[in-house]
């Protein structure tokens, strides 16, 4: 059986532990090092007349008074449902924000209550204690069918220091612990890990869908596989490069971290954002991944402007000819050309970062359009396309493609350090129990 299928089974079976190569091999073949130890889920325990401790990210972004994007909220539903289905009562544990453990009116939680209860579409308390021990009261009057969000879990220092007896005073809040929080489980804080060792642990339908679509992105995909990888600098990139290059067939590399690769090809950048000091390191990148086999695939051609504003006088030059008066803002028409062919013929896409400064018209265009094309090209089931980090999902919601991806993640820095080949704290402590 090959090990996609097996893959199948075994996750069907609801415990996972798997390494080996793929099915349908093209060039590279997938590494023996990927494994997903058990965990359990939802499915696994008795909810019934339990208090659930449920760890989400609602960090939301606010603007005017009102969530700007309300993605997370609507993502932890299906699991805050299922708990009032199943006849618990949901207590909702979030951060917002980074008030550094201590309490600030303008994060608090209490202004994310009227969008949670609606999109949850139950009655929603909310408690005002700072710590853990003032919620007692509040938790005690709780009606089953009624959920409780308590208030921003950073404004006690013992959260982000994991402190063990703060972590005790959480969990006697309730019988049961579901992380749901993929996307805040590269912290290893008391809501994430140290709660998790003290009550029966799973994960939430959030976190099941986030491992899932991550594993088979890059544990177990179908290849080819490309990577898109974009974004201003390759400084903040140089783990996950280091990381991709032995999992993936092809990277595709944009945005300003595309202009330090040309200037380490010797190619002139003129003005263009470029990391000067590290044409070493891309230097040393481009031989690791020809060892291992992994195309990186740079701009052929960019489009360049004097000055860094919306719809800025533009032209397309070669990726060689770059004047020293100019910036490249953006991939130009071959690249984008090139881009969407390597894609018709990939199984999987797994996308980080832009390609241009997609903000600026009109130096969105490689992104939008390759985006497009993942998403036209997964929609009709020719690959998996998954995709995550904050700018990218902005990008790909902005030019409607985000609904045709396989998988958009709701996570930032946590969707790096996954894609960094890092073990997540928080998933870790669900597995390892
Ligand atoms: C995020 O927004 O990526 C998560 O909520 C984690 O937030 P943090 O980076 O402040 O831990």
């Amino acid at each position: 059986m090959c090990d996609f299928a097996a893959l199948l089974l075994v996750w069907s079976l609801n415990s996972i532990y798997w390494e080996g190569e793929s099915c349908a091999g093209a060039g590279k073949r997938n590494r023996g090092t990927a494994k997903m130890a058990a965990f359990t889920t939802l499915d696994d325990v008795d909810l019934a007349g339990k208090r659930v401790l449920v760890r989400v990210d609602i960090n939301v972004p606010i603007m005017d008074g009102r969530v700007s994007d309300d993605t997370r909220i609507r993502a932890i539903v299906p699991t805050v449902r299922k708990i009032i289905d199943a006849g618990g009562i949901p207590i909702l544990i979030a951060h917002f924000g980074r008030p550094k453990g201590q309490p600030s009116p303008e994060l608090s939680l209490e202004q994310l209550c009227a969008p949670l209860a609606q999109a949850i579409g139950a009655p929603l308390k909310f408690s005002k204690a700072v710590h853990p021990s003032g919620a007692y009261a509040d938790v005690a009057a709780l009606q089953p069918g009624e959920v409780l969000l308590l208030e921003n879990i950073r404004f006690n220092p013992g959260e982000e220091a994991n402190d063990p007896e703060f972590a005790e005073q959480l969990a006697e809040l309730g019988n049961v612990f579901v992380n749901d929080a993929f996307s805040a489980s590269h912290r290893a804080h008391a809501s994430t890990v140290g709660i998790a060792k003290l009550l029966p642990a799973v994960a939430g339908r959030q976190m099941e869908a986030e491992l899932t679509a991550l594993e088979k992105a890059l544990a177990t995909p179908q290849r080819p596989v490309i990577a898109v990888v974009g974004g201003a600098k390759v400084s903040t990139k140089l783990d996950l490069l280091a990381n991709l290059m032995n999992k993936v067939d092809q990277i595709i590399i944009g945005g300003g971290m595309a202009n330090t690769f040309l200037a380490a090809q010797g190619k002139p950048v003129g003005k263009s954002l470029c990391e000067h000091d590290l044409l070493d390191t891309a230097r040393d990148i481009m031989a690791k991944a020809s060892a291992a086999k992994c195309e990186l695939v740079l701009p052929l051609d960019v489009v360049i402007a004097r000055e860094f504003a919306p719809n800025a006088p533009h032209e397309t030059v070669a990726a060689d000819s770059c004047p020293a008066d100019a910036m490249i803002l953006d991939a130009g028409p071959a690249s984008i050309e090139d881009i969407c062919r390597r894609f018709e013929s990939a199984r999987t896409i797994v996308w980080n970062g832009p390609l241009g400064a997609f903000e600026l018209q009109p130096f969105n265009a490689a992104t939008y359009t390759a985006a497009r094309k993942a998403g036209e090209l997964a929609k009709a089931g020719r690959l998996m396309a998954v995709a995550g980090g904050g700018d990218t999902v902005a990008a790909l919601n902005a030019c409607g493609a985000a609904d045709n991806f396989t998988y958009v993640s709701t996570a930032g820095g946590a969707f790096l350090e996954w894609l960094e080949g890092k073990t997540l704290p928080g998933v870790a402590a669900l597995q390892n129990r």
